[in-house]
C-alpha cells in the first residue's frame, strides 16, 4: 500500500447479511419475494402507497433490532487508525454508524429517516409511516415517505463521491453484487484515476473482472482479516 492513500470503501447488502438483514439478489433475497417495481419505484408508490409503506415499515422494524457485525466493526477500526477513509454505502440500515464509523455517505438514503415530499425536509424516523402521517415541519399529511432512493431516482451525494473516487489511492468494494449503477461503475472510475481496486465478497460479483485483487468469503471473516493486513502494512511499510 502506498503511504496513507485515501481509501474509498463501497459497501452493499452482503456486509449486513450476517447481522440478519436480507440481501436483495441472493436466492432468498428481498427481490425474490417482492417485485422492486411495486415497492422501490416512484410509480409503485404513486400506485399503491399503502403497500410501499407496509414494506418499509416491516424493514424499519427489523432494522431497529439488528446489531453491527465483525465486518462493520473492523471498518470503523480502520477509520480510527488510518487517515483518509470514507465509506460510501448503498445500505439503508444504520449499522455503520452503530459500529462507530463517522465518515459515511448514504448514497441510497436511510431507513431511519423520513422525507416530506411536500416541503423537502428530512426527519429521524423510528416508527411506522402511513399516508396519514403528518410532516413535523409543514404539518401536512400525504407527503411523508421513507428517505430512501428508489429505482429511477438520483442517488445522493454523487458529486462528492465522484470527487472522492478521483483522489482514491485504494478502492474497496464489499458485499455488493455490482448490478446497480452508478455504484457498479465506481470501480472503473477509481481505477481510471490509478486506485488499487479490491473486491471482498462472498463470491465474484458481476464486475469482478474490474478488480485487481479479490478475496471471497463471508464478510465477518474476510473484512477483519483484510483490515488487519492494511493496518499491519501501515505500521510496517
Ligand atoms: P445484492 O443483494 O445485489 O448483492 C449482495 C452481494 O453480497 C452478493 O454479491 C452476495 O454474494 C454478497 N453476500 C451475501 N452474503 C454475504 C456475506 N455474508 N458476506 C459477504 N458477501 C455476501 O445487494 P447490493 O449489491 O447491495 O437499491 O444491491 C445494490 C442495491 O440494489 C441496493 O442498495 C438496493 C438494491 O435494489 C435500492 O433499493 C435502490
Amino acid at each position: 500500500m502506498r503511504s496513507t492513500p485515501n481509501i474509498v470503501i463501497l459497501t452493499g447488502a452482503g456486509l449486513s447479511a450476517e447481522s440478519g438483514v436480507s440481501t436483495f439478489r441472493d436466492p432468498n433475497g428481498i427481490w425474490a419475494k417482492f417485485d422492486y417495481r411495486d415497492v422501490a419505484t416512484p410509480e409503485g408508490f404513486a400506485n399503491n402507497p399503502i403497500r410501499v409503506h407496509e414494506f418499509y415499515n416491516m424493514r424499519r422494524r427489523l432494522h431497529a433490532t439488528v446489531k453491527p457485525n465483525a465486518a462493520h466493526l473492523a471498518l470503523a477500526r480502520l477509520e480510527q487508525r488510518h487517515p483518509g477513509v470514507t465509506i460510501v454505502t448503498q445500505n439503508v440500515d444504520a449499522l455503520h454508524e452503530q459500529a462507530g464509523t463517522k465518515n459515511l455517505i448514504h448514497m441510497h438514503g436511510e431507513m431511519m429517516k423520513a422525507l416530506c415530499a411536500r416541503c423537502g425536509t428530512r426527519h429521524p424516523w423510528h416508527g411506522d409511516l402511513a399516508i396519514e402521517t403528518v410532516c413535523p415541519s409543514c404539518a401536512r399529511p400525504g407527503g411523508m415517505r421513507p428517505d430512501v432512493v428508489w429505482f429511477g431516482e438520483m442517488p445522493y451525494h454523487m458529486e462528492r463521491i465522484t470527487e472522492l473516487l478521483s483522489r482514491a489511492g485504494h478502492f474497496i468494494s464489499i458485499g455488493t453484487s455490482g448490478n446497480v449503477y452508478p455504484a457498479a461503475g465506481f470501480v472503473a472510475q477509481a481505477a481510471s484515476h490509478g486506485a488499487h481496486t479490491v473486491e471482498l465478497n462472498l463470491e465474484p460479483s458481476s464486475g469482478a473482472r474490474h478488480f485487481r485483487e479479490s478475496l471471497h468469503g463471508p464478510a465477518t471473516e474476510i473484512v477483519p482479516a483484510y483490515v488487519a493486513s492494511l493496518l499491519a502494512q501501515q505500521t510496517h511499510p
